[in-house]
């Protein structure tokens, strides 16, 4: 599938999605990044309770908010660089491992503001600060080796990447992110899409990252599509936009429980052919096919620029972030592209 018409949008809403395996994931480190609601909320409750010797315990300590030895909340303000710096640090040096982490939190909103960064809001939360956070996890995740299965990288995407625009003049520009976060070229049309096109900027940044991993990495990264939820993520829309909102939900939407088991999926499924899911566009419980664009020569060249341009950008917000790319990852990964368009 590399489109999505509004009706097999409209019939994937009521696809089953299947119950949560359980798993073992004792001594196993787990972050999910944006758990204090939504999605996020129910993944880690998922987490815990599959979690096969401690599970009934934490379910139940998670259900009633309380403090599970457990499970730690850390704080992280991912419109501001520095705290998502200093978030990464802190995890580096307190933590011996991490095994799954997903980057499940992000803003939705048509309205142009700017981060104390300079940067658009949207596009510096959900796309920004998820690369740097990512790669400056990087050693972590790639220091829990011992374990059998290989750690995951998990950045929660969207199916609404399928409907993301990017215009010929945008793309002619010499760079996208700066045209992207200029105000002047941010009309309300401009904006009306910005949502669509940070969960395609996940989709590129997963696949231009799981390129550049070597072959057998024991590191898997990959983006995952929940499905349309019921949840606070158009907490900033305005009238008329909620009232369209309002009445999608209520007829089409899936509970953030259902949802949820697309991320742990993403963080825990197909064991056994780990391969498939490197770079991979995850829906519900399986692989699909990203948008046509995304796989096509344009979207590919757009896709190498972007990488670019983030290494430029996040590379001044920590030499760490260039440091651990030079260490980790190769200049180009070209062995993942045929795997990718052919899926
Ligand atoms: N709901 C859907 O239909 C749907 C569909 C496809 C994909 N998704 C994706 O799923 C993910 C979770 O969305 P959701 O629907 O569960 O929305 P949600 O209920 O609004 O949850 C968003 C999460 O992101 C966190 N977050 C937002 N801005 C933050 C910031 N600056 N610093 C730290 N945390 C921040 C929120 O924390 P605070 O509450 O503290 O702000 C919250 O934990 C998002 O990436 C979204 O794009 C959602």
């Amino acid at each position: 599938m590399g489109r999505l018409p509004f009706k097999k949008f409209l019939a994937c809403q009521y696809d089953p999605v299947p119950p949560v395996e359980p798993q073992d994931l004792s001594g196993q480190t787990v972050l999910v990044v944006g758990a204090n609601i939504g999605l996020g909320y129910e993944a880690a409750k998922h987490f815990a309770a599959i979690t096969v010797e401690k599970g009934k315990e934490a379910a139940h300590t998670i259900k009633e908010a309380t403090c599970f030895e457990n499970i730690e909340a850390r704080a992280v303000d991912l419109a501001v660089f520095q705290s998502v710096v200093s978030f990464a640090d802190k995890l580096m040096q307190e933590e011996d491992r991490l095994d799954i982490y997903v980057y499940n939190a992000g803003v939705s909103t048509r309205t142009y503001a700017r981060t104390v960064d300079d940067r658009e809001t949207t596009l510096q939360v959900n796309d920004l600060s998820s690369a740097l956070l990512t790669i400056l996890l990087l050693p972590l995740l790639r220091k829990s080796t011992d374990s059998k299965f290989s750690s995951r990288a998990v950045i929660v995407a969207s199916e609404v990447h399928y409907w993301a625009t990017v215009a010929t003049e945008e793309l002619a520009c010499p760079n996208l992110l700066e045209t992207f976060n200029d105000k002047e070229k941010c009309t309300p049309q401009v904006m009306a899409n910005r949502y669509w096109l940070s969960k395609l900027l996940n989709v590129f940044f997963v696949r231009e990252l799981a390129a550049r991993l070597p072959p057998n990495s024991p590191i898997i990264v990959n983006a995952v599509n929940p499905g349309f939820c019921a949840s606070n993520l158009n907490r900033n829309e305005k009238f008329p936009v909620t009232l369209l909102i309002s009445l999608f939900t209520a007829l089409i939407s899936r509970t953030t429980e259902v949802g949820s088991r697309a991320l742990v999926w993403a963080a825990t499924g197909a064991r056994h052919r780990e391969n498939d899911l490197r770079g991979a566009f995850i829906s519900d419980a399986g692989v699909t096919e990203p948008s046509d664009f995304v796989v096509s020569e344009e979207g590919a060249r757009m896709q190498k620029r972007l990488w670019d341009e983030i290494v430029e950008v996040l590379g001044k917000v920590s030499p760490k972030f260039k440091t651990i790319i030079g260490e980790h990852l190769s200049g180009c990964g070209s062995h993942l592209s045929t795997l990718a368009v052919t899926r």
